[in-house]
């Protein structure tokens, strides 16, 4: 078996990298794939949230590795023979790392919150996406009901080379709220908006990248 690599990446602060990392991990592990998260953000808010979610031994298995940013792929790839689906969790800022991650990856998910900041923070990585030959996706993220603004955005981003993904997370109380447990939203509220829109989301992505229904 050789599993799929995926990498959440954006340089801009905040965005919502290891929110959409530990969300579609936990979507992949529902729909029945074995699921290993790689952390190579030195501020380790992935592997804090690995460690809380260890004590609570919930249903759904994910496995979460904090590694640094020159052997992610060599982790990835040791990763993706024992697993179904690789997430890597990139830094902001860090321009190496996150060309690192890139690399190591079949496809980059960019999470982006609707303002004008956050697409211009989106070029780098979109180049770094393009010398690589790395498919790359837009997310956006936090998206407010009915906003005009994002439309705009939607044809700027376009514009970059960067497609957007049809399925969009809106602001979701639930998701920092599961997060501090250690959780995801499509566990504390599995019936609830975010979890909806996080599986759709997912699906979306996990067609992308040709990840089956279910390996077992
Ligand atoms: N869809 C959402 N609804 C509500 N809160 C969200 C959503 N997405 C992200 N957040 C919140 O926004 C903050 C930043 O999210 P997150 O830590 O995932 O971003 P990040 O890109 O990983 O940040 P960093 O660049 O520091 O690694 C967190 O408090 C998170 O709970
Ligand atoms: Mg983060």
């Amino acid at each position: 078996m050789r599993g799929k690599i995926i990498a959440v990446a954006q340089q801009k602060g905040g965005a919502g990298k290891t929110t959409l990392a530990v969300h579609l991990a936990v979507a992949a592990a529902e729909a029945g794939h074995s699921v290993l998260c790689l952390d190579i953000d030195p501020q380790g808010t992935l592997s804090a949230w690995g460690a809380l979610r260890a004590a609570r031994q919930p249903a759904l298995t994910v496995e979460v590795e904090a590694v640094a940013g020159h052997r992610v792929r060599d982790a990835a790839e040791r990763g993706q023979r024992g697993h179904d689906l690789v997430v890597i969790d990139a830094p902001p800022h860090d321009d190496t790392e996150t060309r690192q991650a890139i690399r190591a990856a079949e496809m980059i998910i960019l999470p982006m919150q609707p303002s004008p900041l956050d697409l211009w923070a989106t070029k780098p990585v979109v180049d770094a996406a393009l010398a690589a030959d790395r498919p790359l996706r837009i997310a956006l993220n936090r998206v407010p009901p009915r906003s005009r603004l994002t439309d705009a955005l939607l044809e700027q981003a376009e514009s970059l080379g960067a497609p957007v993904l049809a399925n969009r997370l809106g602001g979701r109380v639930a998701i920092p709220t599961a997060m501090a447990e250690g959780l995801t939203a499509i566990e504390t509220e599995p019936r609830g908006r975010a979890a909806e829109e996080v599986r759709a989301l997912a699906a979306e992505i996990f067609a992308l990248i040709d990840l089956g229904k279910s390996s077992r």
